[in-house]
């Protein structure tokens, strides 16, 4: 079997390219003799001419073009093979496509920005929506991981839960249940609602909890935003129930306060979900493991609840 080394296949490669010993030697940082005896022995051991001198110049032979071929898939895979090499040793380049529900936005583009700051050559897809959307991704094998909500059992599905997810129930300060103490979840009977459309997990955890209390709310309104609903409910539309994390500003500068409701904040956990059968990337097991570390860092009103 003929002995051919990588660095040979590198050098006719180089050679090829440039039709020229000289060319070649410069971008290799080598002598134009070396080049030469490399190129003289590769042909000796494969027992073909791979090049035409014709006067001071060569070309390829017809048997050069077609191991040429051969010789870029060769560098490509040594090429890939190399870079996933240093992505496993946590030089992570690559692309993340992640999915996160709307309400876990309000701390994910904090992860995001800090996880890119950390590796600046990774670059990433978001996209931002709801639960029932992110389930049909999954099933659709489209993100690489998402950031939701309980996810349902079974879907063959991977998760892990990372961070508490507190939903509180809020309203606007000249409310009359703003400053009453100790509530019941039944006090809510009958009240105004503004609540988060079909889909949303929020939503659907919302209608849980009032069904199982056995009491009715009015719908004033059916949003699609956290943000529209926190406006709307400080505008007096009604009460309103939101992930604890998408509440910043508006308690800090009073615009809406948290009803001191028994049970409540109704303590629920996000997940980083995966999709069985759907091959994790370096890139993507290195946001997961950045986000299960460092997620708690990145949201507000910890020491609240
Ligand atoms: P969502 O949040 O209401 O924005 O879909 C997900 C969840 O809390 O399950």
């Amino acid at each position: 079997m003929p002995h051919i080394t990588l660095r040979q296949i590198r050098i006719f490669d180089s050679v090829s390219h440039y039709q020229s010993h000289t060319r070649a030697a410069e971008k290799l940082h080598m002598t134009q003799p070396a080049v030469s005896m490399q190129m003289k022995q590769l042909e000796e051991n494969m027992g073909v001419d791979l090049f035409e001198r014709r006067g001071r110049s060569i070309v390829l032979s017809a048997v050069g073009e077609e191991l040429r071929e051969y010789s870029t898939d060769i560098i490509q895979s040594y090429n890939n093979m190399l870079a996933f090499a240093e992505r496993v040793k946590g030089h992570e380049t690559g692309h993340l496509t992640i999915s996160v529900a709307t309400t876990a936005n309000h701390f994910s583009t904090r992860i995001l920005s800090a996880f890119s700051k950390k590796y600046p050559e990774v670059t990433i897809s978001l996209d931002v929506t709801n639960r029932q959307r992110i389930l049909q991704q999954l099933d659709n094998y489209e993100p690489d991981l998402v950031i939701m909500g309980e996810p349902p059992k079974g879907h063959g599905l991977i998760s892990e839960q990372f961070m508490p997810n507190p939903l509180v129930i809020i309203a606007p300060p000249d409310h009359p249940f703003a400053k009453k103490k100790g509530m019941n979840i039944k006090d809510l009977d009958n009240q105004k609602f503004v609540v988060r459309e079909k889909g949303s997990g929020t939503r659907e955890t919302v209608e849980r909890i009032f069904k199982d209390a056995g009491i009715g709310c009015t719908q004033a309104m059916e949003m699609s935003s956290n943000e529209a609903i926190k406006h709307s409910v400080a505008a007096g539309f009604g009460l309103g129930v939101v992930s604890l994390h998408t509440l910043e500003l508006e308690l800090n500068n009073g615009h809406l306060v948290i009803l001191d409701i028994k049970g409540f904040p109704l303590e629920r956990h996000w997940h980083v979900v995966t999709r069985q059968g759907k091959a994790v990337s370096p890139v993507a097991l290195s946001f997961k493991n950045f986000l299960l570390k460092e997620a708690h860092q990145y949201t507000h009103h910890e020491g609240m609840v």
